[in-house]
């Protein structure tokens, strides 16, 4: 008995060993050693303007520059269902940010996901998307940082819940859902596609937010950009591969073009964390490589469900009549009295995608909190939408959104008292 138990003992100790050793040799895939000595790094000044250039595309500035605080000096807290991840300091400060990196380490943070002294770095940082992005692409964005003003700001400590702050459990999860990867070509597709791809599903790190999310929280790859709920005040990212969503591929693709640099075009207008998305990044972005986005976005295959015949919805009257007077005295002198918008101010509500989505939460959004597009070169003095959180009580925003949701041809389900808690 004590023999077997012996036995039994020694067998498992093997297989957490094994288990172990298998976890720690996943976490070293395509992992390059790091060069003993530091080659010198020489930047050209065209590269240090690339890199600029790049972190545009990336938003870095998006997580790395907290409001109020110096540039790329850290301090973001990015929310996630396991805590709040802090993005870093990223200036040359030598005791705080990154000003005792090389070029290599700097590389391997971005590529692995693995920072200068070893340690796992959170999937909140979109290395698994900047995975794709090359090295000399990451070079340039390291030689641009580089000649940023040091900041001597500490970095935050994170704030995640047991057992999501060990670096085990990160192993585990990095073993199970990442892998290094870079982006391969495909020579059936034109360059500008390739172009494309490579800005979407690397810096641009879209699946980030248009990804749909797995039980351990990583984006699936193999769904692509269907779309997926974000912690960020509740934002549902609709997918970009449904034609009942977010899909472009109807579009012209000018007004693609123009909603990635302005944040609206004559199909939809850009909120919330995406109105940040276009302020922020791709409004800085060139022509060409606006263009070779949208060609890539209008070439996603279309992932829809065929629409079937969905049954007319069935609304209450009274609620109707409810939400038709809340309307009219509070959102008609902008939307217009049969929501037909006013062009280049207010977007039309009538035959809006945005509004007959099936998920109305965006909505219960906007109508909150408001929301201002992007100030972009294009559209330099945005019009915008005041909150009525404070106006209008859950019921009544209820009320109004179902209106808007039924009329003029909308016919997209009511908003019940549930849709307003869950948020
Ligand atoms: C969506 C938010 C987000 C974006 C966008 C983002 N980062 Fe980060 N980044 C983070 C977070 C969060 C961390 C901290 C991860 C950790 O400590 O585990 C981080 C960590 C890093 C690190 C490692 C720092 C260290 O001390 O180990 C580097 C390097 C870095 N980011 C570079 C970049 C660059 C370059 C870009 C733009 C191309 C960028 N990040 C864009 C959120 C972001
Ligand atoms: C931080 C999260 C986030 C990231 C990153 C992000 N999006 Fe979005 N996106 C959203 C949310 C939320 C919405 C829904 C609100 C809206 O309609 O603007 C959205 C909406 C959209 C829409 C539909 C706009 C409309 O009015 O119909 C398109 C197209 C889009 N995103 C493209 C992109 C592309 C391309 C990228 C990568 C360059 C990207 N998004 C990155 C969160 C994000
Ligand atoms: C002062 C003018 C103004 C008023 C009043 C107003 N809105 Fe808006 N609304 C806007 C603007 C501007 C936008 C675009 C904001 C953005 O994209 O961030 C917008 C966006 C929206 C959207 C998102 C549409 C889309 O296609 O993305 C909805 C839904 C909406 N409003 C509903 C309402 C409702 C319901 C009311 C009344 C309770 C209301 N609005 C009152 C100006 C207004």
């Amino acid at each position: 008995m004590r023999r077997r138990l012996a036995q039994l003992l020694i067998l498992l100790v093997v297989l957490v060993v094994l288990a172990a050793t298998t976890v720690v040799w996943l976490n070293r895939r395509g992992e390059a050693p790091l060069p003993d000595r530091q080659t010198a790094f020489v930047a050209t000044p065209q590269m240090v303007e690339r890199g600029r250039y790049l972190a545009l595309a990336g938003n870095c500035a998006g997580c790395h520059t907290a409001r109020g605080g110096a540039a790329y000096a850290g301090g973001v807290g990015i929310d996630t269902p396991f805590g709040t991840v802090y993005a870093g300091n990223l200036t040359p400060d030598p005791r705080h940010g990154i000003g005792q990196w090389s070029a290599a380490e700097f590389w391997r943070a971005m590529h692995n996901g693995r920072s200068r002294d070893g340690r796992l770095l959170y999937p909140a940082f979109p290395y698994p998307s900047f995975t794709q992005v090359t090295r000399e692409d990451a070079d340039a964005i390291y030689a641009w940082l580089r000649t940023l003003p040091p900041a001597a700001v500490p970095n935050a400590p994170h704030r995640l819940r047991f057992p999501y702050d060990t670096q085990a459990a990160l192993a585990v999860w990095r073993a199970l859902s990442f892998s290094p990867g870079s982006f391969v070509s495909d020579t059936a597709r034109t360059a500008e596609w390739n172009r494309g791809a490579y800005l979407v599903n690397g810096l641009g790190h879209c699946i980030a937010c248009h990804g749909t999310r797995d039980a351990l929280g990583a984006t699936e790859t193999r769904l692509g950009l269907a779309g997926g709920s974000i912690a960020i005040e509740q934002w549902y990212a609709p997918s970009l591969t449904s034609k009942r969503e977010a899909s472009v591929a109807d579009w012209p693709r000018r007004d693609v073009i123009a909603l990635l640099q302005t944040g609206t075009a004559p199909g939809g207008s850009v909120m919330g964390p995406m109105a940040d998305v276009v302020f922020r990044s791709t409004q800085h972005l060139n022509a060409e490589d606006l263009a070779a986005m949208a060609t890539y976005l209008q070439q996603l295959p279309d992932s829809a469900p065929p629409a079937g015949n969905r049954m007319p919805q069935r609304r209450d009257p009274g609620e109707m009549d409810r939400g038709a007077r809340i309307y009219d005295q509070r959102c008609a002198y902008c939307h217009g009295d049969r929501g037909e918008g006013r062009p280049g101010a207010y977007p039309p509500l009538a035959g809006s995608r945005a509004v007959g989505m099936d998920m109305p939460g965006n909505l219960v959004q906007a109508v909150r909190r408001g929301g201002f597009l992007p100030t972009t070169a294009g559209n330099p003095r945005p019009f915008g939408m005041p909150p009525f959180g404070h106006v209008l009580d859950d019921t009544e925003i209820a009320a109004v959104l179902t209106y808007v949701r039924g009329s003029w041809g909308n016919d997209a389900p009511p908003v019940t008292a549930a849709d307003m808690l869950r948020r």
